[in-house]
């Protein structure tokens, strides 16, 4: 069983207040185990999302498609990765504006490690990965 050690964390005060609203929602029994259970949901997640174990997803951009050199990034990005890319939509928004939805499957950090750069292309106005596991179980 692991020790309990007390640390004081500074905070402004509206913070604190919607925080303690949060927890009276959530009926938590105290500030700690709110506390306690956040800093276990967030470190889950970091290792899930940064593992290597076998996820699908999908990766939502928008774009200005009047960038020809984005669309090529963003082509030859996808032609790179074709063991990670199971499928792509694509819709004209607008004019000028594009929605691509990116099905992607593959170890987590691999996933993780496309949509940053996909994401990253200048010209691109929203991203968005969304992930599963891929496991059975
Ligand atoms: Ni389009």
């Amino acid at each position: 069983m692991s020790e309990i050690v007390r640390f004081s964390v500074s905070v402004e005060d509206d913070l604190l207040d919607q925080f303690d609203r949060f927890c009276k929602e959530e009926k938590f029994a105290t500030r700690s185990e709110a506390v306690r259970q956040l800093i276990r949901d967030k470190l889950t997640r970091q290792a899930w999302e940064t593992g290597s174990h076998e996820v699908a997803g999908t990766l939502t951009l928008v774009y200005d498609h009047h960038r020809t050199q984005l669309r090529d990034q963003l082509m030859d990005l996808q032609h790179d990765n074709t063991d990670l890319i199971i499928s792509v939509l694509h819709a004209h928004l607008a004019h000028d504006l594009c929605l691509e939805v990116i099905v992607l499957r593959g170890p987590a950090k691999r996933l993780q490690n496309i949509a940053a750069r996909l994401r990253g292309l200048k010209g691109i106005f929203k991203g968005e990965l969304v992930m599963a596991s891929a496991e059975g179980g």
